[in-house]
């Protein structure tokens, strides 16, 4: 029973390795775009910033990103209402913490629908609108207003985070996966307002590559291999250790100076916990570990069924959006669920004690990479040319190679924080 309940907060964690919360606004926008007009259509690639590609949905996560930059458009992602109504008001509830009118979810969905809609250039221009941004949060707010943690109960938010009401549900459940004093630890260094949940900061570094302050991180999400290689020596490939093997040695080793209790001002292990539990997803991502002339993949143009993607991307989300949408209703649950029942008595009940075979833990990430560039060579790679169609038969022969990396990664991770921060030895307990 403790190993069915420690593999169900497992999973829980596994997800935000991989990003999932964005997921949501992705496949909210993909839809939309499916049934665009032409006109709708038009003027939607007009309006999109050039960085988009012509996907709308490429943009549907950016108000979530500028939330810290654009701190007055916090409020506009949710709704509070009174405990335990279940119901909701627009005069008594759409306001912000200070009682300004207007300002939440539906407000702003108005807000941006008047923007798009005038053809008032005078309107528009008094607002100052930039009609660009006014799409991209709208896209992004009729996601928020359809997920029912965001029109939820005012008394039982403190820390009134977005990230924490879309991950509320999960808050501290990861607490039974991790030896009590990792989930000590990691409580301890998460900032205050997530309450202790690991899966809301685990896509920080994605949002943050790209800030000034930290764009020397946008190397450690990857590896570059010789093409045709298929293998990954650290020091060919990992020069100055600027990449996602060497970063996650980089962060387990700031961490390791938790336990000591030192006082080594360096570091910040905020920060190095939020790496950590994000490369560790990279890690196992397979194109994440790729050639370098097509760049893991990015400049491989091709179709994924009908519409334009390429073959990083395939990697990274069409492949479990597709599986969502086939096999588990798009319900993030019932995939979840699957993956479970393939642990607790299926194809990998054997496995799982070999996924966490390390008896060392700076050097198992190299394995961890060597893994991802044999499998890009043998699945990911293999049979793709510039301009191809994948479709069914792509699809059902690598799914179930995403999905127990997946796996690798959540169960991994949870063994680099037991030891981090645990007794040497407790670090590596197996299921009961
Ligand atoms: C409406 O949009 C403008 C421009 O983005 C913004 O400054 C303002 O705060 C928004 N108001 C609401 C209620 O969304
Ligand atoms: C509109 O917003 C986008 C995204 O923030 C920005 O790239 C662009 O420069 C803005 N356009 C104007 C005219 O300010
Ligand atoms: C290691 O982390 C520090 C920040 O704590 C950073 O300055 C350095 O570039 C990182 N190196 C690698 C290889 O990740
Ligand atoms: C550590 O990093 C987090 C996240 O970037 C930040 O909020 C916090 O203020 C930092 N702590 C210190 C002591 O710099
Ligand atoms: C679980 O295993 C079954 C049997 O091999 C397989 O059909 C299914 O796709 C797997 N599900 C997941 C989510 O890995």
């Amino acid at each position: 029973m403790l190993w069915v309940g420690r593999l169900i907060v497992l999973f829980q964690l596994v997800t935000a390795v991989l990003g999932w919360g964005k997921e949501g606004h992705y496949a909210v926008c993909k839809i939309a775009e499916d049934y665009l007009s032409e006109d709708a259509l038009a003027a939607v690639k007009k309006l999109l910033p050039e960085s988009a590609g012509g996907d709308l949905a490429a943009v549907c996560s950016w108000a979530d990103e500028i939330r810290f930059h654009y701190h007055w458009s916090s409020a506009l992602h949710f709704a509070d209402t009174p405990d335990f109504k279940c119901n909701y008001g627009y005069c008594r509830d759409c306001h912000d913490s200070s009682g300004h009118k207007d300002r939440c979810v539906t407000g702003a969905i108005l807000n941006y629908t008047a923007q798009l809609t005038s053809t008032n250039q005078d309107f528009v221009l008094e607002l100052k609108s930039n009609l660009t941004e006014a799409l991209m949060f709208l896209s992004h707010f009729i996601g928020d207003v359809h997920q029912p943690l965001h029109v939820g109960f005012l008394g039982d938010l403190g820390g009134n985070s977005i990230i924490v009401r879309w991950y509320r549900r999960k808050t501290n459940l990861h607490h039974n996966l991790l030896e009590p004093q990792a989930a000590h630890a990691v409580q301890q260094l998460l900032p205050y307002e997530v309450k202790g949940d690991l899966s809301a900061y685990c896509v920080w570094p994605d949002q943050v590559r790209h800030w000034y302050k930290y764009r020397w991180t946008s190397s450690l999400h990857f590896i570059d291999t010789p093409d045709k290689a298929c293998t990954f020596d650290y020091s060919r490939d990992c020069v100055k250790d600027m990449c996602v093997a060497g970063a996650i040695q980089n962060f387990t080793s700031q961490l390791l100076h938790y336990r000591e209790g030192s006082t080594d001002r360096r570091y910040n292990l905020t920060e190095a916990l939020m790496f950590l539990s994000h490369f560790m997803g990279d890690i196992h991502q397979p194109m994440h570990v790729g050639f370098t002339s097509d760049e893991g993949g990015n400049t491989i143009e091709l179709r994924w069924f009908r519409h334009k993607s390429n073959l990083h991307h395939v990697w990274d989300r069409e492949i479990i959006l597709t599986a969502l949408k086939d096999y588990y209703e798009n319900d993030m649950d019932l995939l979840q669920q699957a993956i479970e029942g393939n642990f607790t008595d299926g194809i990998w009940y054997d496995d799982v004690s070999s996924w966490k075979d390390c008896d060392n833990l700076l050097s198992c990430p190299t394995k961890y990479a060597a893994e991802s560039i044999s499998i890009a060579c043998k699945w990911a790679y293999k049979g793709v040319n510039e301009g191809a169609t994948l479709a069914d038969e792509y699809f059902d022969s690598r799914m179930p190679i995403v999905m127990k990396r997946i796996a690798q990664g959540g169960v991994r991770l949870a063994m680099f924080l037991n030891q981090i921060f645990g007794d040497a030895d407790e670090g590596l307990a197996s299921p009961t």
